[in-house]
């Protein structure tokens, strides 16, 4: 009999050995290597301040943790260094070399109520010319540089540099309670004005986190985690969504977004915070955080000594219909051993709970079920696609989810430990949860129509220190 902490630790999604993770933060490849920070909260359990934990690879598949990356120090950043992202800047360093700058958001809480008084937010710089040690902090934006209607809620700076010219997007909170994304602009990447805004034709939640600016096919796509969205049955059914908006002209030249263009990221319960990055070879990589903040589910059912984790890096490209499609990166493939057929009538029995099962060719109407706790069912008739458990031991508090789904004709199910990413259509959808399984194999059954079923043993282990 394997441990709870055995069967729920991942081995190709990435976690902390000990403590807390929450977003993704300051994704690059850097001279090769990708390096991917988080939030973290080494202390945990027991509340401490939040900062940059960090992996690196060479290979988006076997990483190492490098441990804290940064930690509040400053009284600019005394309550926490919130998320943010990198900027790899080609010859940048004082000797000529490349400099890899991370800017963050200081968080710093007073007295007041943190949302329009007792909090200020600094976003801040620091360098590296090796990805790994990293420079004094540089306070570049302080509460006085906002604009006059924002709440005391500005942050996750998201730097890219276009045409020559550096921008910020961060996301805000106005005092009227609508999401924003603040745009700045800077010649160095140091300095910085404020350039303009950009805001929903209506109200679309009150807070924006986490603003990320996708670029792909000659269009642009503008990445925010709104909250405040009012449940649907099937849509905004998380406490809080992750999307993009498809933006009709450019990023620069948007002031306003139309909110019925809102495309969710991940339909699944655990998806958060999402940052895209672009690799050396040119490929356009997101991973998200596997976690809902505030939801009312646990991820630790059993004290287990880590807290949350992150997606697979999934590579992003554009459907013919203009919209977002997501696919774990090629890297995951290699990690494929043993191959077993899954019987389209009955399923499979899988040696342990890390695969990766693949349906192709599906016709009508399906069913899928994970050691009979977590179900997967597609009506045709109905156009919905549901993710529900049917075991609140292995939910801990996750229920169902629905997605309008006209036709499923294939589906990818990565199983690693306690996290679940289904992808539909080859990536036109995604899912994601965790679940706390507690048998020793996996058992799958499944009743429908495919020409192909198959699942993979799936290597991979958990980060070296
Ligand atoms: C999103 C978020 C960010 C913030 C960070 C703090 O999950 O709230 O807006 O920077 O987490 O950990």
């Amino acid at each position: 009999m394997t441990s709870a902490h055995e069967r729920w630790t991942p081995r190709f999604h990435l976690a902390p050995r000990r403590g807390w993770l929450n977003d993704p933060n300051g994704l690059c490849q850097f001279h090769g290597t990708y390096h991917v920070f988080y939030q973290a909260d080494p202390t945990w359990p027991t509340p401490g301040k939040r900062g940059w934990g960090h992996f690196a690879s060479r290979d988006l598949v076997r990483w190492e943790d490098l441990g804290e990356a940064i930690m509040p120090s400053i009284p600019e950043d005394a309550d926490g260094a919130y998320s943010g992202s990198a900027l790899v800047v080609a010859g940048g360093a004082p000797g000529g070399g490349d400099l890899l700058r991370l800017y963050y958001t200081g968080n710093v809480k007073y007295e007041g109520d943190h949302v329009h008084t007792g909090r200020d937010a600094n976003q801040i710089m620091v360098t590296s010319e090796d990805g790994v040690s990293f420079s004094e902090k540089e306070v570049l934006l302080r509460p006085g540089d906002y604009p006059a209607d924002l709440t005391r809620h500005v942050r996750d700076p998201k730097v890219w540099e276009q045409g020559g010219r550096y921008y910020m997007a961060l996301g805000a909170r106005r005092a009227d309670d609508a999401g924003n994304v603040i745009l700045y602009e800077s010649a160095d990447a140091v300095a910085w004005a404020c350039r303009g805004r950009i805001e929903s034709a209506h109200p679309f939640g009150y807070m924006w986190e986490c603003p990320s600016v996708i670029s792909l096919g000659g269009r642009d796509y503008l990445v925010v985690c709104p909250q405040g969205l009012p449940s649907e049955p099937t849509r905004w059914q998380n406490l809080y969504q992750a999307g993009y908006f498809p933006l009709p002209q450019g990023v620069l030249e948007t002031t306003q977004v139309d909110e019925a263009t809102f495309v969710e990221l991940d339909w699944g319960f655990d998806f958060y915070a999402p940052q895209a990055f672009t690799d050396e070879g040119g490929r356009c990589i997101l991973i998200g955080w596997m976690g809902m903040p505030d939801a009312g589910y646990t991820s630790t059912p059993d004290g287990l000594a880590w807290c949350h984790c992150l997606t697979v890096p999934r590579e992003v490209t554009v459907g013919a219909d203009g919209l977002l499609r997501q696919w774990p990166v090629t890297e995951i493939d290699g990690l494929r051993g043993f191959a077993q057929p899954v019987s389209p009538a009955v399923g499979a029995i899988l040696p342990h709970h890390h695969a990766d099962i693949e349906l192709a060719g599906i016709e009508g109407d399906l069913e899928l079920g994970l050691d009979g706790r977590l179900g997967l069912s597609f009506s045709a008739d109905d156009g919905l696609l549901g993710m529900a458990f049917r075991d609140e031991g292995a939910a801990c508090g996750r229920t169902e989810r629905l997605m309008p789904l006209e036709r499923l004709r294939e589906l990818r199910v990565l199983v690693d430990g306690s996290a679940v990413e289904i992808y539909v259509n080859h990536g036109e959808a995604v899912l994601s949860t965790r679940w706390f399984p507690t048998a020793d194999t996996l058992l799958v059954t499944l009743h429908a129509t495919c020409e192909r079923a198959r699942s993979w043993e799936m290597g991979g282990e958990a980060p070296s220190a």
